[in-house]
């Protein structure tokens, strides 16, 4: 008997939800937030992507910004929470939103609570990869500079090199993700971002995923606990 297996999704769905994704850094956080924020309707809000594009203009919060980037440490609070709090009062918002890369402390995530609506779920997915993955998915990862697409060497390259199959925009290698700056990242993850983990857990709403799996699978399993849980 042939068995087929049904591409039907899970639950398409309007009703609101926050959702926060936890990984370290490369972790298929923004990889994973692009599926989500499209299953779900809702901004997809990169606190990096957000930096990225001050860097690019080179406005006051980027050449800041830069400075710690570059040195792969938490840009300070001072810069970041304006600029998140600012976006997150646009009316895209009112109906959810998936945050990607913040709150990265402690200190930030008292902040979101002061601020948020609690009338909208929240959901922390909290993505696991190893330190050693990570080091060697950070070497592979290539980025569009016009529409965002990531891409992997090791996983999945572009179809033609340097250009994106999505866009047809110029593909580069993020500066942050050269090896010496990565493993800064991992240490201050590992020091100031994963206090979170129980921080939320403690609150009950984190879900454990392990992100050390083939990419759609951990988004069938994403989407699965979060219709699961609250839809
Ligand atoms: P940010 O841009 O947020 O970087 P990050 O958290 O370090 O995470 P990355 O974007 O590197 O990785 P990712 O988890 O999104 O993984 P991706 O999907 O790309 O922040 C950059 C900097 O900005 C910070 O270091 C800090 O200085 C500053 N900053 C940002 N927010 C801040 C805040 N709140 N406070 C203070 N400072 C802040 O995937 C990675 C690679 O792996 C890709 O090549 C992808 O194709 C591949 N991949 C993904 N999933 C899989 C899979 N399942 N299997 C195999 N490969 C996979
Ligand atoms: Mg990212």
């Amino acid at each position: 008997m042939i068995m087929i297996k049904s591409t039907k999704p899970l639950v398409s769905t309007q009703a609101a939800v926050a959702l926060i994704l936890l990984g370290p850094p490369g972790s298929g956080k923004g990889t994973q937030a692009k599926r989500l924020a499209h299953e779900y309707q809702i901004p997809h809000i990169s606190s990096g992507d957000l930096f990225r594009e001050h860097m690019s203009k080179e406005t006051i919060i980027g050449l800041k910004a830069k400075e710690f980037i570059q040195a792969g440490k938490l840009v300070p609070d001072e810069f970041v929470m304006d600029m998140l709090f600012d976006r997150l009062a646009h009316p895209d918002c009112a109906r959810g939103y998936l945050l990607d890369g913040f709150p990265r402390t402690v200190a930030q995530a008292e902040a979101l609570a002061g601020k948020r609506d609690i009338k909208i779920p929240l959901i922390v997915l909290y993505l696991e990869v190893p330190d050693a993955v990570i080091v060697k998915r950070a070497e592979g990862r290539l980025v569009c500079k016009n529409c965002g697409m990531v891409y992997n060497l090791y996983s999945s390259s572009p179809r033609l090199p340097g250009v994106c199959d999505k866009c047809g925009g110029e593909i580069y290698r993020r500066p942050d993700d050269d090896a010496n700056i990565v493993l800064k990242r991992l240490e201050v993850y590992h020091e100031l971002t994963s206090p979170l983990i129980q921080y939320y857990t403690d609150q009950g709403i984190l879900l454990k995923f392990d992100g050390n799996q083939n990419s759609d699978t951990v988004y069938y399993q994403l989407k699965k606990s979060i219709n699961e849980k609250y839809l």
